[in-house]
């Protein structure tokens, strides 16, 4: 199971701080006034209806959009107060997968898992081809995908050169946008698989939105449920499901959320729904 991440409240460490968070396109309100705190070392989770705003807070988070008001804090650091120099240093501490434009098309996977490291331009180039060799297999590829282009690639191998070069600058903190999205249920649970060994063996902290029940569960430390503009709570599920909300109550009470839950381990795995009847 899970990594007992941040086992005493008291010891978390924050390293994402979102306070009071508004967020506006014109007349649209995607955030009004929410709060989110990521914790060193915990995957944490993000869901949402479609349009909720999920893919807008971490593109705020990670300083891509400005917050309409309110403030972001990662790593201690305001991505929207700073000046392009500083933000890139930061940036170099978080890796990201996004939903799109998870490739470039024109550069093959070792090119492209070698791009960040190139865009640094401190390293002498036969070092970054070392790097980006160890970094393809650290996500279960091999030497002979090195030169491969994306196009010849099966959905699954995409996301892990996705992945492979989001984690090429080493960083403590990834953000994954849906990265299970668009993979056949195998290809989904060995991503799964890939994900919970790196966050053990680099000690990641990961924040990933997904509306995948099975990738939720079998991943998350905690969620956060976006809905009525904000993060309606965020907490284990076991904890999250006695939230009295109607998403709460259609996502995670329904049919395949009780399937899902199984794996959740015995103690911790929520009750059913009663039936509506009149027994107490
Ligand atoms: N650049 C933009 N300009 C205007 N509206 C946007 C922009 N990006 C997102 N939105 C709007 O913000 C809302 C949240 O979008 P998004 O974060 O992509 O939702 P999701 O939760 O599905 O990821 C949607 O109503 C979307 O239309
Ligand atoms: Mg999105």
């Amino acid at each position: 199971m899970n990594q007992p991440a941040n086992p005493s409240p008291a010891r978390r460490e924050t390293i994402i701080e979102v306070r009071d968070l508004v967020k506006r396109y014109g007349d649209n309100v995607v955030h009004d006034h929410l709060n989110l705190d990521v914790y060193r070392g915990e995957v944490l989770s993000i869901v949402g209806g479609s349009g909720t705003g999920k893919t807008v807070l971490l593109r705020q988070i990670v300083g891509l959009e400005r917050p309409t008001s309110g403030t972001i804090k990662v790593f201690g650091e305001s991505p929207a107060k700073l000046k392009p120099a500083q933000l890139q240093a930061l940036r170099n501490r978080w890796g990201l997968q996004f939903q799109r434009g998870a490739l470039f098309s024109a550069l093959s996977v070792i090119d492209n898992i070698a791009l960040p490291m190139r865009e640094l331009r401190a390293l002498p180039d036969n070092l970054i081809c070392q790097a980006s060799l160890l970094k393809l297999q650290l996500v279960g590829l091999s030497a002979k995908d090195a030169d491969k282009m994306p196009a010849d690639l099966s959905g699954g191998m995409i996301k892990r050169v996705a992945l492979a070069r989001a984690l090429a600058l080493e960083p403590e903190l990834v953000f994954l946008d849906e990265p299970t999205a668009g993979l056949d249920p195998m290809a989904s649970d060995d991503y799964v698989a890939l994900i919970r060994e790196l966050r053990r063996e680099l000690g990641l902290t990961v924040v990933m939105i997904t509306h995948d029940l099975d990738t939720l569960v079998a991943l998350s430390d905690r969620v956060a449920v976006l809905a009525d503009r904000k993060v309606l709570a965020a907490a284990p599920i076991p904890e999250l499901v006695k939230v009295d909300h109607p998403f709460i109550r259609e996502y995670f009470l329904g049919d395949r959320a009780q399937r899902a839950l199984q794996a959740l381990p015995a103690p911790s795995r929520p009750e059913a729904p009663r039936p509506p009847s009149g027994d107490t």
